[in-house]
């Protein structure tokens, strides 16, 4: 009987994030500034990372989509690509339904500022409130007796300290008589915790009422009120309501947008789809999790244009696809998953949406959001078509009756859309935990299992000591793999230190080979080729060393 393998250990976002800043994946916007929330910068190898990523996508996407697949009407899969503005005109975001309903429900707190998001605050009390999770440690109402005594230390030690609006803190006897009352007058139909959470918040009970206390300082919330999400500025001189522009939340609407000139001038037949990536900009209320909740972020976003008859079909085939697509890459296991929404989520325009999520280290064991494929209808184009007055249909000269030349009459339609629409920032986010591995046994412990395709180094050649000709070998071998590869990756040399460390660096970069000129070299032609993440060695011709890089590199479909 074998031993099963050990359970990996969780890994630590801390890790990962000190991983990141150590070796130049990604840094803190304006850092010598003291930051700035929810914006990151990257650094070399993050920059090369993220290329990477944006090029596998553009390559498989718009250059050779879907691997040259065929989708479910026996068509090679067609894109065009587009690149639109990130300010249009506000009008765009009125049609698109960003203006009135891109906001999320807030309140504030009168007691100490904060805001919290009304429809996450009791998620947010459970799971982050630290007055309310060392007060049941004290209390368990529910259950129990109010023990009177103890709770009157808390609220007059610890309470005053992490809770210093909170109605228990400030009026502690009234608050436990209304609550001795409530609670142990009525065994037999006990409040549930958030009715006791309330009347422990509410300092005027009997004037105001229950009120839902701040996670924070625990004083009652106010009434939720709409936080836009987009940023705004002004284009022009002016500075008024009238100049008013915001910066795109979502790169979808720039294609709807042009829909009717790609048609016009471009020979594109549905069914096909416009692709493009680029920055969006989000107000988010809590950026958090590194730079999975960002306020800049980039996308890579598909709109999919076809027949209504053909639409389901057709979104199954991208959504399928595109969960191959991030496997390819290296997201592959239990770390990702297919989630198909439920009919409450679907919004009302959206016959079926699926989502493709990673268990990101801060999520485990749930699961994180990687990229949406939506079945739209057609309600983008419809809104733009009456927002505008511009006809936004197309002909499509494949269908209708069969004429008695052979030709079709035609058909005129606003097609569906389905929308495969990707976060890159939050793509390098799953490749960079997905990669980050952790081995106390090995020379060095952290390393980078990098696909080979998305690694920033493509491979390394170290001359074993620096002289006896070994430098030499090393820079020809260099200069090979630089023709053949350096427009996709670094190439990387280097003949100082000790050839461990030398290894331990590339390691924490995610080079996946190493090659090292030795003296073995001079004598038969070949080098030794170190495998990052077994550490195992052996020996390759120096001539099969492109084509081995090569073949690693083009593993796509
Ligand atoms: N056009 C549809 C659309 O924008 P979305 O689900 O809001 O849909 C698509 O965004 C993807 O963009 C998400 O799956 C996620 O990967 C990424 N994304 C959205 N908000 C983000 C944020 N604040 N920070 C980083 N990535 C974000």
């Amino acid at each position: 009987m074998t031993t099963p393998a050990p359970t990996p250990a969780p890994k630590s976002m801390d890790d990962i994030m000190a991983l990141c800043k150590r070796r130049g994946f990604v840094y803190q916007a304006s850092e010598i500034y003291g930051g700035i929330n929810g914006f990151w910068d990257y650094g070399p190898l993050g920059t090369l990372l993220k290329k990477n990523l944006r090029d596998a996508w553009w390559n498989d996407v718009v250059m050779f989509p879907c691997w040259g697949r065929k989708g479910p009407t026996d068509e090679r899969v067609s894109i065009v690509p587009v690149d639109t503005c990130i300010i249009q005109n506000p009008r765009v975001w009125v049609a698109s339904g960003h203006a009135a309903g891109f906001a999320d429900p807030m309140r504030k707190c009168p007691g100490c500022g904060h805001f919290v998001r009304a429809d996450h605050l009791w998620d947010i009390l459970a799971t982050q409130s630290e007055w309310l999770s060392s007060l049941l440690q004290e209390f368990t109402p529910i259950t129990g007796e109010i023990d009177t005594p103890r709770l009157i230390k808390w609220a007059r030690g610890r309470g005053k300290r992490v809770a210093p609006h909170l109605a228990l803190v400030k009026q502690p006897e009234v608050v436990l008589s209304f609550l001795a009352t409530r609670v142990n007058g009525q065994p037999d139909a006990p409040p549930d915790l958030q009715e006791i959470v309330r009347y422990i918040a509410t300092a005027q009970l009997h004037a105001t009422g229950l009120q839902d206390p701040c996670p924070r300082c625990g004083a009652p919330l106010g009434k939720p009120s709409a936080f836009k999400l987009m940023f705004e500025s002004w284009a022009g001189v002016v500075q008024d309501d009238d100049h008013r522009v915001y910066l795109r939340p979502e790169t979808a609407q720039g294609i709807f947008v042009q829909f009717k000139n790609v048609v016009d001038t471009t020979r594109v037949r549905a069914p096909f789809g416009i692709a493009q990536t680029g920055k969006s900009f989000r107000n988010e209320v809590t950026p958090r999790n590194f730079t999975f909740r960002s306020r800049e972020f980039e996308q890579m976003e598909i709109e999919f244009f076809c027949h209504e008859s053909e639409a389901m079909a057709w979104y199954a085939f991208w959504r399928d696809w595109r969960m191959e697509w991030w496997k390819s890459l290296g997201l592959a296991g239990d770390n990702l998953i297919l989630r198909e929404h439920e009919k409450d989520e679907l919004a009302h325009y959206s016959k079926a949406t699926s989502d493709i999520e990673y268990c990101f280290p801060f999520t485990s064991p749930g699961f994180g959001e990687l990229e949406g494929v939506a079945y739209r209808g057609n309600f983008d184009l419809t809104q733009h078509q009456q927002h505008s007055g511009v006809k936004l249909d197309y002909f499509d000269t494949d269908r209708g009756e069969l004429l008695p030349n052979g030709s079709r009459k035609g058909e005129r339609y606003i097609p569906h859309v389905i929308e495969p629409s990707a976060g890159l920032d939050r793509g390098v986010l799953a490749l960079l935990c997905e990669a980050y591995t952790k081995d106390d046994s090995r020379p060095s412990p952290e390393f980078m299992k990098f696909h080979p395709r998305v690694a920033p180094i493509k491979a390394a050649v170290f001359p074993l000591v620096n002289k006896d000709g070994m430098p030499e070998v090393a820079d020809r071998l260099h200069a090979d793999l630089s023709r053949a590869f350096g427009r996709q990756g670094l190439i990387e040399t280097d003949a100082k230190q000790s050839i461990g460390k030398r290894y331990a660096r590339m390691d924490e970069a995610g080079c996946p080979f190493c090659f090292t000129i030795d003296g073995e070299t001079l004598k038969d032609q070949t080098v030794t080729l170190r495998d990052r993440d077994t550490g195992a060695q052996q020996r390759v011709g120096i001539d099969k060393v492109v084509g081995l890089v090569g073949d690693a590199l083009s593993t796509s479909g």
